[in-house]
């Protein structure tokens, strides 16, 4: 086990900052998901960790210790690519057992590694099979399990489950989070997918060009975003967001937290719009109301009004948030939030 830390990390590729003076501490035993937009520097960051694209400048310690000079070999660290390479010829356990064999491991310890680690990924039943017999999610179990003999104190995974399928996808989330927990390893998992970063992060770090935009736990980067970026990166549909009128602020709310009524609302926020569009999901309806020049998603439990259909939207108060002109979330404690509330009612 190990906990990684990157001080005052730059990476530039052709002179051009790709991570811009980064500051991170992931701690040992942990599930940290690295989230964010394609090209934010999320495999870069992977890469400096593996010593497979040292940083320009700044320091990378693996449990406290600088690996600038130390190989990928030897840094106990094991890394699963979304495309990872699996050797078609070979069965299953011959597979898993490759590495082992490169590097001299008895027969006897072996067998009891390839074995132990296959029952944990439920790979048991296929040792002998050829990868090309099995499913896309039994083969990336190949490579999983390929990185988990190596035993490494930490494991990195870069969007490992970017081939597989949506059911498939949510299996293999279910299977990860039980893995950590069983294996006790660090793991840094990187997706561009908040839905995977949500379900199984202990802490998300969510990045933008090369910037962490916040370091929390999954139910504060949804209820405490730090910024509109976060605010909409995370949740889906994202956010909704407006000018507040007032001062350059911005005010935001969640499709989930809209309350559509036919009747009038009471809350500061309560408009009258109309349903443009409905999108009937199962357990939950979307809602695109248009109000005025603008439109707001809204979700709802119970699938009740007809497009075209004139509707009331109201928020509660606790349910709003309020964004500075430099993005950033006004806290509740700041001396204008109640006139940003009042400002609602004049939308
Ligand atoms: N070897 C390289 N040479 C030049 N530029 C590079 C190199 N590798 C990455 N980059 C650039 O660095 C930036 C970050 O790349 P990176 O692969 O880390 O993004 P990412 O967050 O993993 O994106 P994705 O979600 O698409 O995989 C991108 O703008 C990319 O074009
Ligand atoms: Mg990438």
């Amino acid at each position: 086990m190990a906990s990684i830390e990157f001080v005052n990390v730059t990476k530039e590729f052709d002179k051009k900052e790709i991570i811009k003076d980064l500051n991170l501490k992931i701690e040992d035993g942990t599930f940290t998901v690295l989230v964010g937009p394609s090209g934010c520097g999320k495999t870069t960051l992977l890469r400096m960790i593996a010593g497979i694209g040292p940083q320009t400048s700044g320091a990378v310690l693996i449990d406290g210790k600088d690996v600038t000079d130390i190989a990928p070999g030897k840094r106990g660290v094991a890394m699963v690519f979304q495309n990872y390479a699996i050797y078609p010829t070979m069965s299953v356990r011959e597979n898993i057992e490759f590495g082992l064999k490169n590097n001299k491991v008895k027969k006897a310890e072996r067998t009891e590694l390839v074995e132990s680690i296959s029952a944990a990924v439920g790979l048991t039943d296929f040792l002998d099979r050829k990868p090309s017999t099995l499913s896309g999610g039994q083969r990336q179990r190949i490579a999983l399990a390929r990185a988990m003999v190596k035993k490494p104190s930490v494991f990195l995974m870069d969007e490992p489950l970017s081939n597989l399928d949506a059911k498939l996808r949510a299996q293999m989330r279910i299977d990860l989070i039980e893995l950590h927990k069983k294996l006790g390893t660090t793991f840094v998992y990187v997706t561009h997918d908040q839905v995977e970063a949500m379900s199984m992060a202990d802490t998300i770090v969510l990045m933008n060009q090369g910037l962490i935009q916040q370091e929390a736990p999954p139910e504060t980067i949804y209820h405490e975003p730090s910024n509109i970026f976060v605010a909409q990166f995370i949740g889906v549909p994202p956010m909704n967001i407006d000018e507040l009128g007032v001062g350059g602020v911005k005010f935001g709310f969640r499709p989930e937290s809209a309350i559509g009524s036919t009747e009038a609302g009471t809350t500061p926020f309560s408009i009258r719009g109309e349903v443009v569009t409905r999108e009937m999901l199962g357990s939950e309806t979307l809602y695109k109301i248009n109000y005025k020049d603008t439109s707001f998603m809204i979700k709802s439990l119970e699938d009740r009004f007809t497009v075209n259909q004139q509707v009331y939207v109201s928020v509660p108060t606790e349910k709003m948030y309020f964004f500075g002109e430099d993005g950033n979330r006004i806290p509740t404690s700041h001396p204008s939030y109640s006139s940003y509330i009042e400002a609602l009612r004049s939308y």
